[in-house]
């Protein structure tokens, strides 16, 4: 199908007949049509059961099992602060399918698992956080800093600071803006350190303290400051906390009834929160079970964790490519990076810098987002990957399947972005 810019506007689908290897050879048979006669098939499919009388299609709904890290020591405890990244409590990410949950279609022995678990916490700051002054044109602003690990590109005198950013009372912000020309948004800073083989990264950004590092993990840390965002009541949850008041100061709303309410402001100018990710890889038994796994590890140690595994030259070049083409651009990190404070939930319920109310494991809810967000955008990569892109001046950059195994990827790759939502029906015919 073209557009009128000449530009593939679908990727290539096979048509025709093929076995769809979740159903096995008899149920599996899958016959794939265009879009056309897809319509034309799904009104026969219609008449057919309306004659038949026979329950011929069902909805099937994938989910997509995940559990998440959701331990977090809050109080300003020493050692469980140090427990928070090294032994917490690991509620792990499900095994992801290659072929369910990637659309990757294969038989059983030509599978593959993917592991990504994400753990989480807030940080305490207190003993990690400092002030200090800088002169800006005459005029001192403070500034807090919060030292978890030196960043690479500082210099020796800032010691173990891996954040700064402006320390003002929230009666300076209101006093000195009161007309508040700008609308309150949230500002979400971030910082990382990357493993390979056990030690840290070259290109990691800081080098976490000791309370941080793992050997086999990848550490981000997230600062989330609230600025100028009101909230009319306290916000309990550790990473948004609020409660900091200015006297006599209220929210008035209109309306039917005239509500006066409080103000409260963010506690911290920027509140941390640590995680540690990891991933692994696994072949799965004749019945998907996981039977060989790799270590634990790194992102950027997939291609070690991968050759750790016993396998022949076939089966490390069809996962190799899986794996490049869908695992390994679509993290967290990237995402929170691109989006900064747009990738947060609470802003759902941001309306002119007023926060509506949030849970008590906002900092939870924001997480679960993040990795079900990456999750559907390997999905996504996994069908880009073997489509190509759609626009031709693109394709320079886009490396093309290069062997045997690649191509065949390439071709049985099926899109099961829409099973993650779980809305699509699934029509089979055994008429
Ligand atoms: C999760 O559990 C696995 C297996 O028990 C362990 O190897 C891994 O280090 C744990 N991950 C974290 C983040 O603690
Ligand atoms: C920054 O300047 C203020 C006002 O001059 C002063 O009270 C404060 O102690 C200074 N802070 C630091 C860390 O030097
Ligand atoms: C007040 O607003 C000005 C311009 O919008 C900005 O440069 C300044 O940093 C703001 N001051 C504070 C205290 O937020
Ligand atoms: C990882 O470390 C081990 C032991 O230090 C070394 O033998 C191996 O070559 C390293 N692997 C890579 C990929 O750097
Ligand atoms: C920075 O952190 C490291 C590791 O925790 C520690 O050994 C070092 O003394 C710290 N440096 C400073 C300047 O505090
Ligand atoms: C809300 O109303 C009170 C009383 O009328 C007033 O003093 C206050 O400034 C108002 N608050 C805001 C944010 O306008
Ligand atoms: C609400 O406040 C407005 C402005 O202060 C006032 O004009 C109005 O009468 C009040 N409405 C009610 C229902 O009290
Ligand atoms: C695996 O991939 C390499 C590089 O693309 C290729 O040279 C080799 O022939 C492939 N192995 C097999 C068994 O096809
Ligand atoms: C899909 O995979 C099967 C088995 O791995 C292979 O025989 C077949 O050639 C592939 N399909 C296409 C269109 O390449």
């Amino acid at each position: 199908m073209s557009s009128v810019l000449g530009v593939d506007s679908q990727p290539r689908i096979f048509l025709g007949v093929w076995i769809n290897w979740s159903k096995g050879n008899v149920l599996g048979s899958t016959l794939t049509v265009t879009q056309t006669n897809g319509a034309l098939l799904v009104a026969f499919v219609a008449l057919f059961i309306t004659f038949a009388g026979t329950r011929l299609w069902r909805i099937s709904c994938f989910f997509l099992h995940r559990g998440y890290s959701a331990s977090g020591p809050q109080d300003g405890i020493y050692h469980q602060r140090q427990a928070v990244l090294k032994n917490s409590d690991n509620a792990t990410a499900g095994l992801i399918s290659c072929h369910f949950d990637m659309g990757f279609n294969a038989p059983s022995e030509k599978r593959f698992l993917y592991r990504r678990t994400t753990l989480c916490a807030p940080l305490v700051t207190e003993g990690y956080k400092g002030f200090r002054n800088f002169s800006e044109s005459g005029a001192k602003s403070s500034y807090a800093q919060y030292s978890y690990g030196a960043t690479l590109s500082s210099s020796d005198t800032q010691g173990n600071v891996t954040y700064i950013y402006p320390q003002l009372s929230v009666t300076d912000m209101f006093g000195k803006n009161k007309s508040r020309t700008n609308i309150p948004e949230y500002t979400l800073g971030y910082s990382y350190a990357n493993v390979i083989n056990g030690s840290l990264a070259h290109n990691r950004a800081f080098t976490p303290i000791d309370q941080l590092y793992r050997s086999d993990a990848d550490v981000s840390v997230f600062f989330l400051s609230s600025n100028q965002v009101i909230s009319p009541v306290a916000i309990e949850d550790p990473w948004y906390s609020a409660h900091q008041e200015i006297p006599g100061f209220h929210l008035n709303f209109t309306g039917w009834h005239n509500l006066t309410l409080g103000g409260y402001f963010g506690d911290e100018p920027a509140a941390v929160l640590g995680c540690a990710k990891q991933y692994q890889i696994c072949y799965p038994d004749k019945g998907g079970k996981p039977s060989q796994c790799s270590r634990f590890g790194g992102k950027q140690e997939l291609y070690w964790l991968l050759t750790s595994l016993t396998q022949n030259e076939e089966q490390l070049n069809r996962t190799r490519w899986s794996i490049m083409s869908a695992l390994t651009g679509n993290e967290l990190d990237g995402f929170v990076q691109t989006l900064g404070a747009a990738s947060l939930t609470s802003r759902y319920s941001l309306v002119s810098g007023i926060q509506g109310p949030l849970p008590d494991n906002q900092w939870q809810v924001d997480v679960e987002h993040w990795h079900a967000a990456t999750m559907v955008a390997i999905q996504g990569s996994a069908v880009d990957a073997a489509s190509g892109p759609s626009n031709p001046d693109m394709r320079k950059f886009w490396a093309a399947p290069s062997n045997d195994q690649e191509r065949s990827v390439c071709n049985n790759q099926t899109d099961s972005s829409a099973f993650y939502e779980g809305s699509t029906p699934e029509i089979r015919i055994r008429g």
